[in-house]
């Protein structure tokens, strides 16, 4: 299970933050932003940890050791199971937005596959499982929670490369990313305690203690990584706009720590979508 929850961190975080970064430079493209973000090279991470993760899935699924990179076990699981021909639908937009990021070079447009990409993950995730007849509901609200998410990450991306290069549009920058990221983070709590809601359910009895403590720690590191926010957003920089060199070399450790805190928070997510949320109940029950 480790290698398939690194293999889905790093499919995650790689779509997340060339979904942020495209839409973020796509906010701030009147302004000098960085020089180049390497949207390309995070796109087709993000298509080879699709496939990779695929096929570990695939040998979850099968249970098969020797069969583990068996062709005909990889066709029966891509063409006869839902979770198989969504991976089919989004291995498509993963090779579109790689072209797209390629010959076309767009932020916007980049974004906006990525968008498409993060979002369908929405639909084979555990609330869509979970939720019965409003299964189509907890999709969009699971995208909705990696769609805010990825707009955090990646816009923190592109302000840590515009510190690195000490550009002279910083501050109007960061005022846009206050602006959205604001709204974004706010949904994302909302997004993220429904999700919650709907995978635990009210059998506490049954609630499995590792998912709950992976769930704990997700939740006290995302409440770390939101104080950091408030505390760049309310001190650091307003410091920032008055010419404080002291508050940008603050800004270049706190955007550092939300990156970081962000990552494992990602990596402790993966584990997640590969865990019961709740035990079986025994026999005897
Ligand atoms: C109070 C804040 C948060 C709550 C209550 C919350 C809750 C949840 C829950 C319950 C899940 C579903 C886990 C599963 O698949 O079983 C989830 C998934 C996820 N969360 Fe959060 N979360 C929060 C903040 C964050 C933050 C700050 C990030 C990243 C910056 C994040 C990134 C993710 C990702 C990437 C997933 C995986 C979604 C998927 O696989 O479809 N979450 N979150």
């Amino acid at each position: 299970m480790t290698a398939s929850a690194l293999i889905r961190a790093t499919h995650l975080v790689s779509l997340m933050t060339v979904f942020g970064a495209g839409t973020y430079l796509f906010l701030i493209r009147r302004l000098s932003g960085p020089g180049r973000v390497p949207l390309l090279a995070m796109s087709l991470v993000a298509l080879a940890s699709a496939l990779l993760s695929f096929v570990l899935v695939t040998a979850n699924m099968t249970g098969d050791g020797h069969g583990t990179f068996a062709w005909p076990s990889l066709e029966l699981v891509a063409t006869q199971s839902f979770f198989g021909r969504m991976f089919l639908v989004r291995i498509g937009l993963l090779a579109i937005l790689v072209v797209v990021a390629s010959a076309w070079r767009r932020p916007a447009a980049t974004g906006l596959m990525a968008a498409m990409a993060l979002a369908s993950l929405g639909l084979t995730s555990h609330a869509a499982a979970n939720g019965g007849r409003h299964w189509l509901a907890f999709a969009a609200n699971d995208a909705a929670h990696l769609l805010c998410a990825g707009f955090w990450l990646g816009g923190l991306m592109v302000i840590a490369l515009m510190l690195r290069q000490r550009k002279p549009d910083l501050v109007p920058a960061l005022r846009i990313f206050s602006t959205w990221g604001t709204g974004a983070v706010a949904l994302l709590v909302v997004a993220g305690t429904l999700n919650a809601l709907a995978i635990v359910q009210a059998d506490a009895a049954r609630w499995s203690f590792d998912y709950m403590t992976v769930l704990g720690f997700k939740i006290v590191l995302a409440v770390i990584m939101i104080a950091l926010a408030l505390a760049n957003r309310f001190s650091v920089s307003p410091a920032i706009a008055t010419g404080s060199e002291t508050a940008r070399n603050e800004l270049a450790w706190t955007v550092a720590g939300e990156l970081g805190l962000g990552i494992v928070v990602v990596l402790l997510a993966a584990f997640l979508g590969m865990m019961p949320p709740m035990s079986m109940p025994t026999p005897m029950e």
